[in-house]
């Protein structure tokens, strides 16, 4: 849908300005994991938006006479660390936003949530960033179409990062259950109410950055001796999900959710080379929620993302119960009793 343009160039006066704009996190419960060609996914995914943890970016921008250049900042200290990503990132994306080519931009990012808290923190940054790339655009072209090329942009930085835009939920990889699903980008999935009420609480097992990256284990998919059947499963998981919440059928909800992290985690497991992301405590919490649930009718259930950690969704009405359940039982197995409550939230914020 949305092509590489050609170079024009534009008016000087509309090439400077500042722009600020704030993005959550999300959390998948139906899982990306592997893709093909520039970030396309295997299968369409379903996430969760959040509304604490998140980034928030500023870029101001003047017009360059010698083409695209950017500084990056993260909490006004340069980071040298992250230019390799960045510049992928505007490699890929300068053909689709041509007027960086006249422009120089500073960035300024700063995170709501702590930093090395072993939270992946790629999908807010990359669509705080993309959503403040992509208004310069509209400032100076009054383009259309703002939330899904902010989505297609954000994808090209980190994939799961374009389901971020929006809230409540985003569906994003084509799927015949949702007509306006699409590859490209991902597109809102309005939740009833009940579920707009959910909490994820994260337990922070490990604090430390995992040591294999998402772009690896995407990578060791393609020759998955279970893809095509991960495939099949992340379709039929999408199509039970979707009539689980629209049912407000709780229980086949958790059975969903549930075997959607531990199918993510067993497809590390079964790599070649296989790796190992979860740690004891990721276990030892796994237990006890199932116990939990055993002997209390409640909403709680938990799911993964590629890491140690763990989320906690459930709903408002259940809040006081799993909140004494977690001081009482789950908080020791947490990196120094560490953990973030959060909940479900609705995307990008102009600032
Ligand atoms: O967006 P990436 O490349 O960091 O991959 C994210 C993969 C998972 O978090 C494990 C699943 C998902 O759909 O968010």
């Amino acid at each position: 849908m949305f092509q590489p343009s050609k170079k024009i160039v534009y008016e000087k006066s509309k090439l400077s300005g500042t722009t600020t704009w704030q993005s959550p996190s999300n959390i998948a419960l139906i899982k990306y994991w592997g893709k093909r060609d520039l970030q396309i996914p295997i299968n369409p995914s379903l996430s969760f938006t959040l509304s604490k943890c998140n980034t928030q970016t500023t870029i101001s921008y003047k017009p360059s006479s010698d083409g695209f250049k950017y500084e990056f900042y993260f909490e006004d200290q340069p980071k040298p660390e992250f230019k390799k990503k960045l510049d992928i990132f505007f490699q890929r994306i300068i053909s689709y936003l041509p007027f960086l080519n006249q422009i120089s931009i500073k960035i300024n990012s700063t995170n709501t949530f702590p930093h090395s808290s072993g939270i992946a923190s790629s999908a807010s940054a990359f669509s705080a960033l993309s959503l403040c790339l992509t208004d310069i655009e509209k400032s100076i072209l009054c383009s259309s179409d703002f939330l899904k090329k902010s989505s297609f942009i954000s994808r090209l930085g980190s994939g799961s990062a374009c389901r971020s835009v929006y809230g409540p939920a985003s569906i994003w990889g084509k799927s015949s259950l949702v007509k306006e699903s699409k590859d490209d980008y991902a597109v809102p999935f309005d939740l009833p109410n009940f579920f707009k009420n959910y909490n994820d609480t994260i337990l922070i097992v490990d604090e430390k950055s995992k040591s294999v990256s998402s772009t690896v284990g995407h990578d060791l998919v393609k020759n998955h001796q279970f893809k095509n059947s991960r495939v099949k499963q992340a379709n039929k998981n999408l199509d039970k999900l979707i009539k689980s919440i629209l049912n407000k059928d709780i229980g086949e909800f958790i059975k969903v959710v549930e075997n959607e992290a531990l199918t993510l985690h067993a497809m590390m497991l079964s790599s070649n080379p296989s790796f190992i992301l979860l740690k004891p405590n990721t276990i030892n919490i796994i237990n006890k929620i199932w116990s939990f649930r055993n002997k209390n009718n409640t909403t709680l259930c938990f799911t993964l993302d590629a890491g140690a950690n763990i989320h906690l969704l459930y709903h408002q009405t259940d809040f006081e119960t799993v909140q004494n359940f977690i001081k009482d039982e789950l908080l020791i197995f947490c990196s120094n009793g560490k953990y973030i409550d959060d909940k479900i939230g609705y995307g990008g914020i102009k600032k």
